[in-house]
């Protein structure tokens, strides 16, 4: 009896199986639920994603200027940037592709993203493109001028921050809470730069007053983009700054766009009086397609 009770079980064990598989592969489909905000009351699944929730109408817009170019790990960088920004409200993601036009991967991309995006493209001239230049200045400004004119007709402007998100770095969701109440440019360290763990700025009684850094200290603002953000109100009233390429060296364009907004004085620090890394420059290790021209080409064409 025993016996056959037990063969009996090993004929339905890999139904089981199957069940439990299939089972799986339906949850991993199941969209994931929005992070809860700290202490919400109600479980995370019910409650709306936080671009809707009807407290985000009063928060300042946060504008997310994002430069990217066309290389293998492009899609990657941009799944994880969106990843954050889709739980961030009222978060508005402005992506300048560095093309003469826009791509239809980005596009793709973009129309799938799950947040309100904005999708420009200026190509860099070919002579600006060599190693030792500094990247993605005319993509930064094709952002500032957006912004600047899509503010210019609507007085008073509606409160809201701006910040420059690389698309090589890891932005917390943390990061977005200190940067919301920027009041007009704040700052914060920013971990894996500088050839060093971290850089942050120097605080003391609240206020800044040098740069721990691995290059340059000299530099009147020895900061990473990733670093400080701006509010709308500060780029509206100084409509002439932005990035220059004449004079301008690589690791100088913060430091001089920096100069014709604000002071150091005037800096306010974020993230526990900037003692807290909420933003990495992780950088996208270059990729090895060595082995691709050993093999013969996929008969689909698959977009990676
Ligand atoms: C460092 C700083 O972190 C950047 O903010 C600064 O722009 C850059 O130096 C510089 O040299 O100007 P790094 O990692 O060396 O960053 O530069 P990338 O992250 O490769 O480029 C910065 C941004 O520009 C990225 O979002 C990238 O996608 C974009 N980019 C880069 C372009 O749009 N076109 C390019 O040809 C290269
Ligand atoms: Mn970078």
């Amino acid at each position: 009896m025993k016996s056959l009770l037990f063969s009996r079980f090993l004929l339905l064990l890999p139904w089981v199986l199957i069940v439990i598989i299939v089972l799986d592969i339906d949850s991993s489909r199941a969209p994931l639920p929005a992070l809860a905000p700290r202490g919400g009351g109600r479980p995370a699944a019910a409650r709306a994603p936080p671009q809707r929730r009807p407290e985000a109408a009063a928060l300042p817009t946060i504008y997310a200027i994002t430069p990217t170019y066309s290389r293998p790990v492009q899609k990657a960088e941009l799944t994880r940037l969106a990843n954050t920004f889709r739980q961030v409200a009222r978060l508005h993601w402005i992506l300048v592709e560095d093309a003469a036009a826009r791509s239809e991967l980005v596009s793709r991309f973009v129309a799938g993203a799950g947040l309100p995006c904005t999708h420009l493209h200026v190509p860099t001239p070919r002579r600006y493109k060599r190693p030792g230049l500094p990247r993605a200045t005319e993509q930064r400004n094709a952002g500032l001028a957006w912004l600047r004119q899509r503010h210019q007709h609507l007085p008073p402007p509606q409160p809201g921050v701006l910040f420059f998100a690389d698309d090589d770095n890891t932005y917390s969701l943390e990061l977005f809470q200190e940067m919301r109440t920027t009041r007009k440019v704040s700052v914060w360290p920013v971990g894996l730069v500088g050839g060093r763990r971290y850089e942050r700025p120097i605080v003391e009684n609240g206020k800044v007053v040098g740069w721990y850094t691995g290059w340059r200290a000299d530099r009147p603002f020895a900061i990473d983009m990733a670093g400080f953000a701006v509010s709308l109100q500060v780029i509206l009233s100084h409509p002439k700054a932005v990035f220059k390429r004449r004079g301008s060296q690589p690791g100088m364009q913060e430091s001089d766009f920096l100069k014709q907004i604000t002071t150091v004085e005037e800096l306010e620090p974020k993230a526990n009086n900037c003692t807290k890394v909420l933003v990495w420059h992780t950088r996208t290790e270059k990729v090895n397609l060595a082995n691709e021209p050993k093999y013969h080409l996929d008969t689909v064409n698959i977009e990676v």
